[in-house]
């Protein structure tokens, strides 16, 4: 097991009418001018955002709406939110949707701790995280994660270019959780939630180092969790209790816990994020388009792990581990279509891609050719084309 460090500092109110409990635990932290986040409206419609406002109020604390976070949320739209921020004194970001609303949150906290340095100079890594404001969240769609986990996930206007930081600054230190906002997700969007939710155990499940048992176990029950609770979802999303393991499961797949003492490999979301931020398509089917042909150009590598997988999560009973190790990547695959997310690139939406863009999503995600990335096997420019390639197809 390799050394590790842990922080989870999110103190989490899960359950029914949690959203309620905002302007109390807020005003118990020393809010005094609340800077409220959201993104298209959805919290407006459905209530959620009126609730947490009367709640807030109810405590004194001055409440200031930014709203307008799209999904892969945009960097101008987090600097103009920077600006507000600081106008009003703000000294609590309270998020209130999914990821995109979060990281636009924990954008402007940071912005508004810092007000000298433009933000995007923290995503390029010109600049280090040392403080933000204190971010808190109401979750209203089970996905990202971004509740608990130390990232922010920006795109640059213009150039499409989708870049992540990671800060334990930015850690959320209140998340309400209350299954039932979640009920009025788009299909959709529940389908790529659950993608997401797997594939952030799944991209550090695979990894070189060996010999974490406990790890190993919280892994696979959380992926088995997330596959049995995500076809309930899927079928009825005003499950109950499906909707409550899918968002305690968001949480803990991607706050550190399920790949402690290895390294993380992200080599999904490398490929993912390039065709959202080119194309501006949905987090979640990025990753189902692009998991497949990447676990087919590195099983090879260690065809003992993706049986084990395949046995432990999917209860694959075949002896052979060649066999098993293909199998569970079919079977992955066949989740997917289950859902009706999209297992390569043409079935994005965005026809099969010219072999110039694909050239240009490798460099893009490797600094111009210049990096490796991820780790279960370190992936070049040109590993990153081939990839791409395979996946290329409708
Ligand atoms: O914008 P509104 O109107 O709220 O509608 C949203 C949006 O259209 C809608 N929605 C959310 N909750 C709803 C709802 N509609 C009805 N009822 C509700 N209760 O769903 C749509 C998608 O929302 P979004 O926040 O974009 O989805 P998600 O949570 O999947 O976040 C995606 C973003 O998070 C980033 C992704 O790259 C993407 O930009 N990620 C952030 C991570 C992190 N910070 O740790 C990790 C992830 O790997 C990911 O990269
Ligand atoms: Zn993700």
């Amino acid at each position: 097991m390799q050394s590790f460090e842990q922080y989870t500092p999110t103190k989490v109110v899960f359950g029914k009418g949690a959203e309620e409990r905002a302007g109390k635990l807020l005003k118990d932290a020393g809010a005094s001018r609340a800077f409220v986040v959201y993104g298209g409206g959805s919290v407006v419609k459905n209530g959620i955002l009126e609730r947490v406002r009367k709640s807030v109020e109810a405590e004194g604390i001055i409440w200031e709406e930014f709203p307008g976070a799209k999904p892969n949320p945009l960097l101008s739209h987090a600097r103009e939110g920077v600006q507000r921020a600081i106008a009003c004194k703000a000294d609590y970001i309270l998020a209130i949707g999914g990821g995109s609303a979060i990281d636009t949150a924990k954008a402007v906290a940071l912005g508004a701790a810092e007000p000298g340095t433009d933000i995007w100079e923290f995503w390029m890594g010109r600049k280090e995280i040392r403080k933000a404001l204190p971010v808190g969240a109401v979750l209203t769609l089970s996905a990202a994660g971004s509740e608990m986990s130390d990232s922010a996930v920006l795109t640059e206007d213009g150039t499409g270019h989708k870049a992540g930081v990671n800060a334990d600054a930015i850690r959320p230190k209140l998340a309400f959780m209350n299954p039932e906002l979640t009920y009025t997700i788009p299909r959709y969007q529940v389908a790529c939630g659950v993608v997401d939710i797997l594939m952030h155990t799944l991209e550090r499940y695979f990894t070189p180092v060996k010999g974490n048992e406990l790890t190993d176990e919280i892994a696979e029950g959380l992926m088995r969790t997330v596959i049995k609770n995500g076809e309930t979802a899927y079928r009825d999303q005003t499950d109950y209790d499906a909707m409550s393991e899918l968002m305690w499961c968001g949480s803990l797949s991607h706050n550190g816990l399920t790949g402690l003492g290895r390294p993380k490999d992200f080599a999904a979301h490398k490929l993912g994020h390039g065709l959202s931020g080119m194309f501006d398509k949905a987090h979640g089917a990025t990753l189902s388009a692009t998991w497949g042909s990447w676990a087919r150009y590195v099983y090879h590598l260690d065809k003992e792990r993706f049986a084990r997988y395949g046995r432990k999560v999917w209860g694959l009973n075949i002896e052979d581990t060649e066999g098993a190790a293909i199998a569970a990547i079919e079977r992955t695959e066949e989740f997917f279509r289950s859902l009706q997310m999209p297992t390569c690139i043409g079935e994005l939406g965005v026809g099969v891609l010219p072999d110039e863009v694909l050239r240009k999503l490798a460099d893009s995600a490797t600094k111009g050719g210049t990096v490796e990335v991820a780790c279960f096997r370190k992936l070049s420019a040109q590993d990153l084309y081939e990839i791409y390639k395979a996946a290329n197809h409708e």
